[in-house]
């Protein structure tokens, strides 16, 4: 099946409005949907900037940004949206209730042969498979932020996703410019989150106990280990909220190693998310 257009549930998110501007980049027609006009309008605001920051660098021209901004639509009937798509991408809040809802709202409506691709940082996907009548083109879809700059897809094979539908998923992430990585067994957390987030509780560990600064643990890493930010700058940036329901998803799945330290948990709790709060673990000026 030839894939034209492309619907992104949760378009409106830090992830999902990221995913779909490249995905209409590519020369995707893309629907973004969520669940309030007024967040799809910030995430709509959010391309705009980019698509500008893109043109200024001399990467795009203001003509292709004209045409990427063209092929992006928004709108909050789920049902509709999908109806029409040749794909969907599911990119809504990390909880696992509301992705299976989701998920089976999708089902109802997509044609049999449309692959549902989610974002999912860390749920098992042969769980998310089992809430439609399709899990052999249920696939994860990993992403990474913001998604206009990082290189990655993370795809993720359930138990039943087929050789065809990984096909079409590193076909799809190929024409978004993508790099690919496949985890080949289904498991809570894949390749990368497993890796991230364990990196960001020790971090936030050694702050929590006093024994170094937060701009010291990050700056080990960075100058220390060649990673282009630190553990707990990529936190604030990744979001906290997301971070801590990552992490527990981790714990439920691979024990008290990844239990996110109180000092996480307090940030949280007081709606200090990082960057797009503007307040994690730094203070920043403007949130994104
Ligand atoms: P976010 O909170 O910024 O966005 C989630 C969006 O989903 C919101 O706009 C919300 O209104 C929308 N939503 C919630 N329920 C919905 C529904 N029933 N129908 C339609 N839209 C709905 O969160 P973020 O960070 O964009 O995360 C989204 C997904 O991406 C999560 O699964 C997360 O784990 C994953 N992810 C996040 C990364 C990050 O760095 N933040 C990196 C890679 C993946």
């Amino acid at each position: 099946m030839e894939i034209e257009r492309i619907a992104v549930v949760g378009g409106a998110g830090l992830m999902g409005s990221g995913i779909s501007q490249v995905v209409a980049q590519a020369g995707f027609q893309v629907t973004m949907v969520d669940v309030d006009d007024a967040a799809l309008e910030r995430g709509l605001a959010r391309i705009d900037r980019s698509l500008e920051r893109l043109v200024n660098r001399g990467t795009v021209t203001s003509d292709e940004a004209g045409a990427t901004r063209s092929r992006l639509a928004t709108g909050t009937d789920l049902e509709g949206a999908a109806a029409t798509a040749d794909h969907v991408i599911e990119s809504v809040v990390e909880v696992e209730p509301v992705k299976a809802e989701v998920l089976g709202r999708l089902d109802r409506v997509c044609r049999p042969e449309v692959v549902f691709a989610s974002n999912t940082s860390q749920i098992a996907i042969s769980k998310l498979a089992a809430t439609t009548t399709r899990p052999d083109r249920v696939i994860g879809s990993h992403w990474f932020n913001p998604p206009p700059v990082m290189n990655l897809i993370e795809l993720i094979r359930g138990v039943e996703t087929s050789d065809e539908t990984l096909q079409t998923a590193l076909d799809l992430a190929h024409r978004y410019g993508k790099e690919t990585i496949v985890c080949n067994k289904d498991t809570q957390g894949f390749i990368t989150s497993r890796l991230i987030v364990m990196l960001m509780v020790e971090a936030a560990r050694i702050v929590e106990e006093g024994i170094a600064s937060v701009e010291d643990v990050n700056k080990a890493c960075v100058l220390g280990f060649s990673h282009a930010m630190g553990p707990l700058d990529t936190a604030d940036l990744s979001g906290l909220d997301t971070v801590e329901r990552v992490a527990d998803g981790l714990v439920k799945n691979f024990g008290d190693r990844f239990l996110p330290p109180q000092t996480l948990r307090a940030l949280v709790h007081a709606g200090h998310f990082g960057r797009k709060t503007g307040r994690g673990f730094r203070v920043y000026d403007e949130t994104t």
